[in-house]
């Protein structure tokens, strides 16, 4: 199989890459059991492009229950070194409002009881990666570089707190956050940046921020709905085809 020069991954409400052209389907299956749902591989601006939904095609797979490392492991195991996760999050601070793009640069944990290491099996090797800086630096440029020529808005850095939903977050957790230095919230960035880490992955985050997150906006008493959120991801995802072409 020649090499996959980008492994995308897609998170709600992004469940296939419209751009990708010739598109070969595969199904694997990793030492650490099924991913999510099907790989699909095609050809964009004359790269190799292999797309996975992290939820599933059809979003059955809830937050804490994804595969993370057999997903990673499935592109991993296909020929790609890098992987740009595509993430919908909530945005706490002012820069990043519904329908914000966004290249965080650090993150925190707050998920629990997810497989959060390959050091999992008695026996394995005991990995203790550094995880200073979460997302790698020069992915993340390469990113901010082509967001740039293709004259896509994208907020570089900001901080990505991982929570376990699947429910959203009420307003004292988030105001929690905001004091903890959060500026987005999410339900998936973790364990998957870590896991990546730990597999020697490049790896970058691509937020797009769909809500408030609880309280943050400007009517506190907004309640954020599915819909919405949607709504926003369409809108906010215009841009993303330029981007994945600049690229
Ligand atoms: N919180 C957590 N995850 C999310 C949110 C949110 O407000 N919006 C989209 N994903």
């Amino acid at each position: 199989m020649s090499s996959i020069d980008l492994a995308v991954i897609g998170g709600t409400g992004l469940y296939k890459l419209a751009e990708l052209q010739d598109i070969e389907t595969v199904q694997p299956s990793t030492r650490f059991g099924e991913p999510s749902g099907p790989v699909r591989i095609g050809t964009m601006a004359g790269h190799r492009v292999a797309f996975l939904a992290r939820h599933g095609e059809g979003h059955s797979v809830p937050p804490h229950k994804v595969n993370y490392r057999a997903n990673l492991a499935a592109l991993q195991d296909l020929g790609t070194s890098r992987v740009l996760a595509l993430n919908t999050v909530g945005g706490i601070t002012e820069r990043f409002g519904p329908r914000v793009l966004a290249c965080p640069d650090q993150l925190i944990d707050y998920t629990w009881g997810r497989i959060s290491t390959l050091c999992e099996e008695p026996g394995s090797e005991v990995l203790h990666v550094d995880f200073g800086e979460p997302y790698t630096r020069s992915l993340r440029e390469v990113v901010l570089a082509a967001a740039a020529r293709a004259g896509v808005a994208l907020v570089d850095g900001g901080c990505y707190g991982a929570t376990q939903g699947p429910r959203l977050e009420t307003r004292a957790e988030i105001a929690r956050m905001r004091r903890d230095g959060c500026d987005l919230v999410g339900m998936t960035g973790m364990p998957e940046a870590g896991l990546a880490r730990e597999l020697g992955l490049d790896y970058a985050c691509l937020a797009i921020v769909a809500n408030w997150a609880a309280g943050a906006g400007p009517d506190p008493d907004e309640v954020i709905t599915l819909q919405d959120v949607l709504d926003n991801v369409t809108a906010a995802s215009a841009g993303l085809p330029t981007l994945l072409e600049a690229l």
